[in-house]
């Protein structure tokens, strides 16, 4: 019995056949100018601890972050973002040592910024790496959030990070109105050249276990941070959060976690034209990590595929754990 010739009409797979034909035809790439490296900063000389939960992470005194610096400038990465790993001694429950301009993160900054002048330099604007009870804001009297009152401090931990020197204030905690009052402090004191990336879509996740043990907040956190951060159910709030970012003064905004919130992304990157950010979070990248050491899945093969989701789905930039390794692959 003879078979029926078919025929075909498209065969999308021609496109597939060489490897040249795939490099002509790719819609997006991932570049180490996409990269933000967040790094943990502690105090002394020499000092580096490993966290558990971060495999090939590593918390560094000032100088050996400056070591990180040299390293990811000669890569290509344009910016390093920072998080201050604070004594427990000098955490209260209004982290007024965020405010404080000698602080560890103001010294980090300054002390980078002269070593490394030409890498771009972030700094986190939340309370909780200062706080005793873990949270990113004051807590009242009934375990509130208070709002108006943490974005005074926040105006203030900026400032000081600003007059430190640092390029771009990211602001982290959520609290409604912070990015317009960082950016009238800012101007007010004539800081009109600092920048801010505003994490403006903020999901309060079960991903960010593994940054918290990096940070010594999460054994402290007395209960969720359910009533500032956002539901992972919702995403027209995330459009609302990034338009209300955007018209307080925000330069760029963000989208955090980024794996389970591709969609967000998409949605942001459409809608506002704006720079936007998504941020690979210390619980995705500690899965892709415990997979790899398991045997179970390739680590590197994974993060390549998740960051260039990320481009796909229109992040202009990547806040990663994984920048230098991954800086390292594309620069072979
Ligand atoms: C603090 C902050 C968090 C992260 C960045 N800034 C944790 C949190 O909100 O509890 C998470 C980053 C990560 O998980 O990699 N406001």
């Amino acid at each position: 019995m003879s078979t029926t010739p078919h025929i075909i009409t498209h065969r999308p797979r021609r496109n597939r056949v060489n490897a040249w034909t795939r490099n002509l035809v790719r819609e997006h790439t991932l570049s180490t100018h996409d990269l933000v490296w967040p790094l943990f900063v502690i105090d002394g000389k020499g000092e580096e601890e490993s966290i558990p939960s971060m495999p090939g992470v590593l918390r560094g005194s000032i100088d050996k972050t400056i070591e990180k610096a040299k390293q990811a400038r000669d890569l290509g990465i344009p910016a390093l973002a920072l998080f201050p790993v604070i004594d427990k001694g000098l955490k209260t429950p209004d982290g007024k040592e965020a405010t404080n301009p000698d602080n560890l993160i103001c010294r980090a900054i300054a002390e980078i910024k002269a070593a490394v002048p030409d890498i771009g330099l972030i700094a986190d604007v939340a309370l909780d790496p200062f706080t005793s009870h873990g949270h990113d804001g004051l807590v009242d009297d009934t375990g509130y959030i208070l709002n108006d009152e943490t974005v005074d401090i926040l105006c203030q931990q900026a400032l000081v990070q600003a007059q430190a020197g640092v390029d771009i204030i990211a602001p982290s905690d959520m609290m409604d109105g912070r990015v317009g009052a960082i950016r009238d402090t800012l101007d007010s004191h004539s800081l009109t050249r600092t920048s801010i990336m505003a994490y403006s879509a903020k999901y309060a996740s079960a991903f960010y276990g593994p940054f918290r043990d990096a940070v010594q907040s999460g054994g402290l956190l007395k209960g969720d941070k359910k009533t500032y951060q956002m539901d992972p159910a919702n995403s027209d709030e995330a459009l609302r959060e990034v338009a209300l970012d955007i018209e307080e003064g925000a330069d760029m905004v963000m989208v955090k976690p980024g794996l389970p919130y591709l969609d967000i992304i998409r949605r942001v990157k459409d809608e506002f034209c704006v720079p936007t950010f998504a941020y690979h979070v210390s619980g995705e990248y500690a899965m892709a990590k415990a997979a790899a050491a398991n045997g179970w899945l390739d680590g590197d093969a994974i993060i390549m595929e998740m960051l260039l989701s990320f481009k796909r789905a229109g992040a202009d930039g990547i806040l990663t754990y994984a920048a230098l390794d991954v800086a390292k692959t594309l620069n072979n």
